[in-house]
């Protein structure tokens, strides 16, 4: 949550930094502002409530055009509300310093006293402008020495936080600190950068630096220092961004979930990429660590959101190839209970953004425990793989849209190809082919689901634009789908949406069932199991006689459903685990067209941020 950018070179900043902070909108839109000490050496500051187009309407009189050290942030509010005043950055030193933080700095209440004691006044609720006024008043005191006065408050501070201060006494020095947040750096040709992500500099730049917890940095337009809090020098770890600044851009479509949702079978032919090897899963980046597959006995998979949708299929997947228990924990329950782990203990985790707050503690609580860990995820130099032992990534190219969709499907096939590769490491599959040339197959076949259902479900859509609540019935890896077409609906459509095992129904859910009720029903293939497949078509039965309007998601040819549906989506045939990775497509687009159809931004959906770095 917070986007920060921060540049010095020789270019106008302020460009730069409003660039950065589009590029990184998506991680909190309430309020955005830029610092930047102008061509006189002084430091000017603009910050509007609102989204960036705000802050840029306040921009045009060009007062801060010429400045070439500049910071930037865009908010998600967490201590006080989305005003002006509490929009970042904040300024300190008689407006001479300006800090900007993502983070919650946890005694941030205590030092406000001491600063209030101190005959400090504040001009805003935020717990940021604690940190400016304790900056400022090192700064003072220690001689006008920025990153010596920086180093002694990030060790005052509690919480997690990425902080980037300057001082107009300083141009060409941005000073920027991590705890528990992210901060990477963009190395430029006699400039360079500083954002929460590559994203926030990748049009310039796609050289990196991956900077660890609890480090400081500082760059100028020719030098980048990275040290510890206490001041020793440590090694940043540099990488190339895979992917430039194009794919991060809408080109042409009408927002970036319809552009992600479309991207999806390369997104999946991403993750696939080098994983294959003939008829068998290899994992490069897994190479000399069976050790992680064979020394265990069980494996806790944990995530947040979207992310733990993907789990609950990597559970099935993982439990019927690799023959290991595994249990899928929301990384917010499972790290404040005290859950048995241990040496014998795979701890998976999944994150798109690589940087959710509540999945990096769990990852570092399993580390404590003594358990293995392995993490999923979408975006390098992120901090949960450099918490890890092991990390694959998914190589889904960024993903800006606010609701998660492509990222999801690359995060099952992660999965699907960590249970091919742990089956084959445990021996406990005596032939994997059918399953790989399914994996390979995966690509072109949801580019016909695209193809073929768009339009039709699209339409759907446009008709339902005034439903007020939508279920989802799944059974097996259908169930995880349910929940995430829900989840899809509420989290753009504002309707609401529940996802529910199709099993379930009769101990409860039924009794929401009213005539025009529409439910999606998720219908597994019969060629897997006619068993299964007879009691979810009893289930439609069931809800049928009762009103509802059945909208059912089955594959080409079944027309056992056909007499109870009143919709009815096709998806082209697949094995069993991979069924919904076509199977979720249709509810992407449904919950895309309702939102649209209601008028509603889809990309930037009110309240949610796409990366939660506070917990
Ligand atoms: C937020 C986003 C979701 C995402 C979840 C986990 O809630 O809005 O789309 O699924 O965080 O994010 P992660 O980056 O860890 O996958």
């Amino acid at each position: 949550m917070c986007g920060i950018v921060g540049y010095v070179g020789p270019r106008p900043s302020q460009d730069i930094l409003l660039a950065g902070l589009a590029r990184l909108e998506y991680r909190g839109y309430d309020s955005a502002g830029v610092a930047v000490i102008d061509g006189e050496g002084a430091l000017g500051m603009r910050k509007k409530a609102g989204k960036l187009a705000a802050l840029r309407d306040s921009l045009s009189d060009a007062a801060l055009a010429d400045g070439t050290t500049g910071i930037g942030h865009t908010r998600w509010a967490t201590h006080g509300g989305p005003t002006d005043e509490n929009a970042h950055p904040h300024l300190a030193d008689d407006d001479k310093l300006a800090l900007i933080h993502n983070g919650i700095i946890e005694n941030f209440s205590a030092l406000r006293d001491e600063l209030l004691a101190d005959g400090v006044t504040f001009r805003s609720e935020t717990d940021t402008e604690v940190a400016a006024a304790l900056l400022g008043r090192e700064y003072r005191s220690n001689g006008g020495d920025l990153q010596g006065a920086f180093r002694a408050v990030v060790n005052r501070l509690e919480g997690a936080f990425t902080l980037l201060a300057m001082h107009q006494d300083h141009p060409g020095l941005v000073v920027g600190a991590r705890r528990n947040s992210p901060l990477v750096i963009g190395l430029g040709e006699g400039e360079n950068f500083l954002g929460s992500d590559v994203a926030a500099f990748v049009e310039h730049t796609r050289k990196a630096l991956a900077i660890g917890q609890d480090q400081i940095v500082a760059i100028t337009p020719e030098a980048v220092t990275v040290t510890d809090f206490a001041g020793s020098p440590v090694e940043a770890e540099p990488f190339d961004v895979s992917w430039d600044a194009a794919a991060a851009e809408k080109g042409g479509w009408s927002s970036f979930m319809a552009k992600e949702v479309a991207e999806q079978p390369e997104a999946v032919a991403n993750t696939l990429r080098g994983r294959i090897q003939g008829d068998q899963v290899v994992i490069p980046e897994l190479d000399g660590l069976d050790d992680l597959f064979l020394g265990i006995n069980r494996i806790i998979i944990t995530a947040c959101g979207t992310a733990a949708y993907s789990a609950l299929v990597g559970k099935y997947a993982i439990e019927q190839w690799a023959r290991v228990p595994v249990d899928v924990e929301l990384a917010h329950e499972f790290r404040y209970r005290d859950p048995v782990i241990g040496d014998d203990t795979l701890v998976v985790s999944i994150s798109q953004s690589g940087e959710t707050m509540d999945t990096l503690m769990a990852v570092k609580y399993a580390r404590e425990r003594g358990a293995r860990t392995l993490s999923i995820c979408n975006t390098q130099g992120a901090t949960i793989p450099r918490e890890s032992d092991a990390v694959v990534y998914t190589h889904a190219g960024p993903e800006v849209a606010v609701a998660s969709t492509k990222a999801f499907s690359a995060q099952i096939t992660a999965l699907l190809l960590l249970a091919l590769h742990a089956g084959r490491v445990r021996g406990s599959m005596t032939d994997a082919s059918v399953d790989v040339a399914e994996l390979s197959a995966l690509p072109e076949k949801i580019a016909q689901v695209l193809e073929t259902e768009n339009d039709h479900v699209s339409q759907l859509a446009g008709w339902m634009a005034d439903t007020r609540s939508v279920l989802f019935l799944g059974r097996h890896v259908g169930y995880p789908i349910a929940l995430e077409g829900a989840l899809k609906l509420k989290e753009i459509s504002y309707i609401h949406a529940e996802g529910f095992a199709a099993g379930e129904l009769k101990h409860g859910p039924i009794a929401l069932i009213e005539p025009g009720q529409p439910v999606f029903v998720l219908v597994p293939s019969p060629r897997h199991s006619a068993l299964v497949h007879s009691k979810v078509v009893s289930n439609i039965q069931e809800i049928r006689a009762r009103g509802a309007r059945v909208i059912v998601v089955a594959e080409e040819g079944d027309a056992a459903v056909l007499p109870f549906a009143d919709e009815v989506i096709r998806i082209p045939l697949a094995g069993p685990m991979f069924e919904p990775l076509l199977a979720v497509v249709p509810l992407q687009i449904f919950a895309m067209a309702l939102a649209t159809a209601k008028g509603l931004d889809v990309d930037q959906p009110r309240n949610l941020a796409k990366s939660v770095t506070v917990e």
